[in-house]
């Protein structure tokens, strides 16, 4: 299991349907041109600028792409709602290479809007171009809170936020920020719903092969450290062999509908040892899914441990205790999330737990618990 670290986007006609009538892209409105920003990096945070950066290397969009339940289901999204992108004016936040954009232009989209902040954008302006979409998609740079953008509201927001523990990176924010400025009424967010979920699992040999590290370090006490060590959420591939409690959903957002307020939230949990076996931690995942026309399946995918491999792997926190269970004993407590006050793309997660364990031992098995995590 690996540590989180940042993965690291004049003439206006009324139609029915669609909100806005484009104008073409080299009539726009925008301030934002090909040479610049509507951003100065030079005045963002270091940790904002940190943010982008990592976002300016070619490999994190790899990653990205190569993830095809991710990326297939962001184009299947789209192919099978074809009817809801026709004629539409569509946002992207945050376009990156440009992919989402690529997918809504070629299926239907009247004209797309890609922001993005990161200096990726510049090849994405090459993609689009020699893909021959560059007059259905304006590409600006700059971050999406500073961009004007050619048309007063869009009909579709399309967007790619999702972080690790879902809420990493807080890119959220920008989504909603999109949703309250550009989105028309009756608009669509693609995906539109978000959940969280949580497991206890059986981990012992990592977790203390992790921990235990620290007891003798050629001969030293460094256990110190175990506590900055136990602060950190592992992101990593939960086999779903190792789950050993019921699962639980904690949270979810309706994208529609959801404020910047609803993000930070303690959320109570009780989850059920299925078998006689130790808890050493709480496993975490996210599900989408995506707008559908009533009566039709929405596309949807999951990045838990049943579903198949994402770059988004799960989130784990492992408890201070190891939890001694027998099935049937309830583990339950509240989680509590929001972003970091010095940096506010980072995660302040506490759990708080109580074991009650039954039967002869039961009292001695019951153990109460808190712990603090910081995702960065
Ligand atoms: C997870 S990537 C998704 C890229 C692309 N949409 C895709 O699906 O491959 C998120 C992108 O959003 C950009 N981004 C994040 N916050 C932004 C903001 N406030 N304004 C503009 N771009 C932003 C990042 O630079 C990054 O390229």
């Amino acid at each position: 299991m690996a540590p989180c670290s940042g993965r690291f986007a004049s003439w206006i006609l009324v139609l029915c349907t669609s909100a806005i009538a484009i104008s073409p892209p080299h009539f726009t409105m925008s301030k934002t041109t090909k040479a610049e920003s509507a951003t100065e990096k030079e005045n963002l945070s270091q940790f904002e600028q940190h943010y982008f950066n990592s976002y300016d290397h070619y490999g994190i969009h790899e990653e990205m792409l190569q993830d095809t339940v991710r990326t297939l289901s962001y184009r299947n999204a789209i192919v099978q709602n074809k009817d809801l992108f026709k004629d539409k004016i569509v946002l992207d936040v945050g376009c990156g290479t440009g992919i989402l954009s690529m997918f809504a232009a070629k299926n239907g989209a009247k004209h797309v809007i890609g922001v993005d902040m990161s200096s990726i954008i510049e090849m994405a302006r090459k993609i689009v171009d020699i893909n021959g979409f560059s007059d259905k998609i304006t590409l600006l740079r700059g971050k999406l809170e500073d961009v004007e953008l050619p048309f007063p509201k869009v009909d579709i927001i399309v967007s790619e936020w999702m972080g690790y523990f879902l809420l990493y990176e807080s890119m959220l924010d920008t989504v909603l920020y999109a949703r309250d400025h550009y989105l028309a009424p009756g608009g669509l967010i693609f995906p539109d719903k978000c959940s969280i979920h949580i497991a206890g699992l059986e981990d012992s040999e990592y977790k203390h092969q992790k921990l235990d590290y620290w007891q003798d370090v050629y001969g030293f006490d460094y256990t110190p450290f175990i506590p900055v060590v136990m602060e950190e959420p592992i992101v990593d591939t939960v086999d779903s062999n190792l789950i050993n409690t019921t699962r639980t959903k904690i949270v979810e957002f309706d994208l529609n509908t959801v404020t910047l307020a609803d993000l930070e939230f303690k959320v109570p949990f009780k989850i059920t040892a299925k078998r006689q076996d130790t808890i050493n931690g709480l496993v975490t995942w996210f599900d989408n899914v995506f707008p559908a026309p009533e009566g039709k399946k929405p596309v949807e995918f999951s990045t838990g441990p049943y579903a198949a491999y994402t770059h988004w792997k799960q989130t784990v926190f492992y408890l201070t205790d190891d939890l001694e269970c027998e099935k049937g004993d309830v583990l339950e407590g509240t989680l509590t999330c929001g972003p970091n006050t010095r940096n506010n793309r980072d995660l302040d997660v506490n759990i708080k737990y109580d074991f009650k364990a039954s039967g002869v031992d039961g009292e001695q098995r019951s153990v109460k618990g808190e712990n603090k995590y910081l995702m960065h």
